[in-house]
């Protein structure tokens, strides 16, 4: 199709990612055995694919890693906060994350809800204190801080989260399981794309497209994730599968079965990808991100 390679791509944006990650939690370092907590989760084989899709969202309407490098690092702590919360025993009871012990195995109940709450607060504190190199664009970080508040909080992923434990142990129908998925991992993801295209200075017209191409990836995403969990391997994955069956969660295998699914993933990345028809070039790590979405084994 075209020759861009998206796992050299991957490496690189990832290096960077985890090279800020590391800088901000060293400026926060302290002895405090929260911070080891967040250290915990937060560092090691996370995907980082919200921090990289706001990197390339960024890009594709012409901006520079540089200018939205902290936005992408704070969207990967509230994403590392909701699985740290999402593994809780009162939540999904997982024991195995990023192929480690989830926070609350390692440490305890305590100080992984603390943990928690601390990655959480300290997104909006990075993102807060970001200093436009352009005063002009002290508006948009604005519009950046509130878009990512309204999809992390209760009408987007919170949202999304509590009505999946209301959900268990009952049979849903597709439309309410996608209300779920949209809620609870597109949110965020769509936040991702398109606080990258508002701070890289993206028109309407393309933030309108992009939103298109999130909402298509970010369902495809979850849709994913159920197939892995399904037939994913673990040791790949770094996490437990066969979980979604053993606490009666409806998911897209077990209403569609497993090849229906992919069928309905894959239609979804086309969405996408018709989306980003309208962008040049500088959108083709967007383009490869969409395939990665369904292609991906962790
Ligand atoms: C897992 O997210 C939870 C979902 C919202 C599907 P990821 O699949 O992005 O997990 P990491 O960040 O790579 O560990
Ligand atoms: C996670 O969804 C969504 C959030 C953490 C917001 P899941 O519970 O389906 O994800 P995994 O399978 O545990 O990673
Ligand atoms: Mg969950
Ligand atoms: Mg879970």
């Amino acid at each position: 199709m075209d020759s861009f390679d998206l796992n050299s791509y991957l490496f690189s944006k990832r290096k960077q990612i985890n090279q800020t990650i590391d800088k901000i939690i060293d400026q926060t370092s302290n002895s405090s055995v929260v911070v080891s907590a967040m250290r915990h989760s937060l560092v090691g084989e996370g995907k980082r694919i919200r921090p990289v899709l706001c990197i390339a969202a960024s890009r594709a309407v012409g901006g520079q890693t540089e200018d939205v490098i902290m936005i992408a690092c704070a969207l990967e702590m509230i994403h590392t906060y909701s699985l740290i919360h999402d593994d809780l025993p009162a939540m999904d009871d997982d024991d195995l994350r990023r192929g480690k012990p989830t926070c609350h195995i390692a440490f305890d109940e305590a100080t992984a809800i603390l943990a928690g709450d601390a990655l959480l607060t300290l997104a909006f504190e990075i993102l807060s204190s970001i200093e436009p190199a352009d005063k002009n664009n002290a508006l948009k970080l604005l519009r950046v801080i509130d878009t990512i508040a309204k999809a992390a909080g209760y009408k987007g992923m919170i949202e999304g989260q509590i009505k999946d434990i209301a959900a268990e142990g009952k049979q849903l129908g597709l439309e309410d399981l996608e209300e779920i998925h949209v809620l609870k991992t597109g949110a965020l993801i769509e936040a991702s794309i398109i606080t990258g295209a508002i701070l890289g200075n993206g028109s309407f017209e393309q933030i309108e497209k992009l939103k298109i191409y999130a909402k298509n990836i970010g369902l495809a995403f979850q849709v994913t994730d159920d197939i892995l969990n399904v037939e994913g391997d673990p040791v790949v994955m770094g996490k437990n599968i066969g979980t979604d069956q053993a606490r009666e969660k409806s998911t897209y295998p077990s209403i569609l079965g497993i090849e229906k699914s992919k069928e309905f993933a894959k239609n979804l990345v086309n969405n996408a990808l018709q989306a980003l028809e309208y962008f040049d070039k500088k959108s083709d790590p967007l383009r490869a991100i969409a395939h990665y979405t369904i292609d991906r084994k962790r």
